[in-house]
């Protein structure tokens, strides 16, 4: 009854020039595994369905590095979005696509960019999830101990129950400010939303009519062209009517059955620069580095030179240096946050 769903149509923007519009950040191999995110997540879940449970939604316009990247998925396994409306129409198609198939359907929902060191404790987190959604309609999300007050998660508070690994949240703050998420830290009640959810296609199914009324909607009246002929331009007329939302904003704040799950198995989230420099390793100045370089006093920095190409660089402390085919970036590490802007920019000239 098991399935689990890919997420893997985001731009990873944070990431840029690295990670673009062209090749989101899920298609690299950021960490030098020799492997892209993506495959890495579908490999995860070998033990928890069967191949034929897994199922990838993507951007049309990613489709093809999708069967690249996994030339055993079958067609029928790879959902393609006609545009980009964020994580709450994703889910809602995958969910009701599956619901079709199999109404009693224990579902798994996974971002295709993280990074998770330890597998096993990740693994059993999600079985434990597993076991709780088979027979209660709730909606389960798995937390994490934060570290700083970083503004690209959600924040969870939850009732501390130790005698269950199920903890019923309290709240739940998707991208808090910067100082409404320091308050959070420091009041030591709350963990990072992984974003990593669990719950058996009937309870989504619910939290759906219930917060997202017009898109349940659209999906139920759909459900008869699914898995048709019809499927590709029902996908179409439905995502244009569909409101560009989170799950998290669209769901998981107003829900009164969230339970987190909460996990320790080295994880990140590689949204940005600066987790990608806290997570790998370091050299002696400091520096993560990648490709060929020639540094002279220059710490605490990332420095990514592409196939080919020589970075040499001097008297730096805590830049960026990120070259991807014609564009070069260099940027203080705590300026990371101007990026965005970058990209914007960058993209008028073109
Ligand atoms: N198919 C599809 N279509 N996938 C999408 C789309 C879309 O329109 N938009 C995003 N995704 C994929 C991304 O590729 C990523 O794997 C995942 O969905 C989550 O989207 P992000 O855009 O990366 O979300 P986020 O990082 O800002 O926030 C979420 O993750 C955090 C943890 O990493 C939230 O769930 C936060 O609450 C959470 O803390
Ligand atoms: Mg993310």
């Amino acid at each position: 009854n098991t399935y689990v769903v890919v997420m893997a149509g985001g731009i990873g923007s944070r990431f840029w020039p690295i990670s673009r519009v062209s090749h989101p950040k899920q298609f690299h191999d950021v960490l030098g595994t020799g492997e892209s995110m993506l495959q890495t997540t579908v490999k995860r879940f070998a033990t928890v369905c069967p191949p034929e449970n897994i199922y990838v939604v993507t951007n049309r316009e990613y489709a093809s590095l999708v069967r690249e990247h996994l030339p055993e998925l079958p067609e029928s396994q790879l959902l393609q979005e006609p545009i980009g409306r964020n994580t709450a129409p994703c889910i809602a198609y995958a969910c009701y696509k599956i619901a079709k198939k199999n109404p009693s359907a224990n579902i798994v929902i996974a971002p295709a960019d993280h990074v998770i060191l330890r597998e096993d404790a990740f693994i059993s987190c999600v079985k434990e999830g597993l076991a709780a959604t088979a027979n209660q309609d709730i909606l389960v999300t798995l937390g994490i101990k934060p570290t700083r007050p970083d503004t690209n998660y959600g924040y969870i508070q939850f009732i501390d129950e130790p005698n269950s690994t199920l903890k019923k949240v309290k709240t739940f703050t998707e991208k808090p400010s910067v100082e409404i998420a320091q308050m959070f830290l420091d009041s030591g009640e709350f963990v990072w939303n992984a974003g990593i959810f669990i719950w058996n296609a009937k309870a989504i199914i619910k939290a759906f009519q219930q917060y997202l009324n017009e898109m349940a909607d659209t999906f139920e009246e759909g459900t008869p062209a699914l898995d048709t002929d019809q499927e590709e331009q029902f996908i179409n007329t439905a995502y244009s009517h569909c409101r560009n939302i989170s799950i998290d904003y669209g769901v998981m704040e107003k829900a009164n059955n969230v339970f987190v799950i909460l996990g320790d198995f080295g994880w990140s989230d590689l949204g940005t620069w600066n987790s990608l420099y806290s997570l790998s390793e370091k050299n002696i100045d400091d520096n993560v580095v990648n490709g060929n370089v020639l540094l002279y006093d220059v710490h605490n920095s990332i420095i990514r030179a592409p196939e080919n190409h020589l970075v040499v660089a001097q008297g730096l402390d805590g830049y960026i240096i990120a070259q991807h085919d014609n564009i070069l970036m260099i940027c203080r590490r705590e300026d990371e946050h101007k990026i965005k802007d970058f990209v914007a920019d960058a993209k008028a000239i073109k």
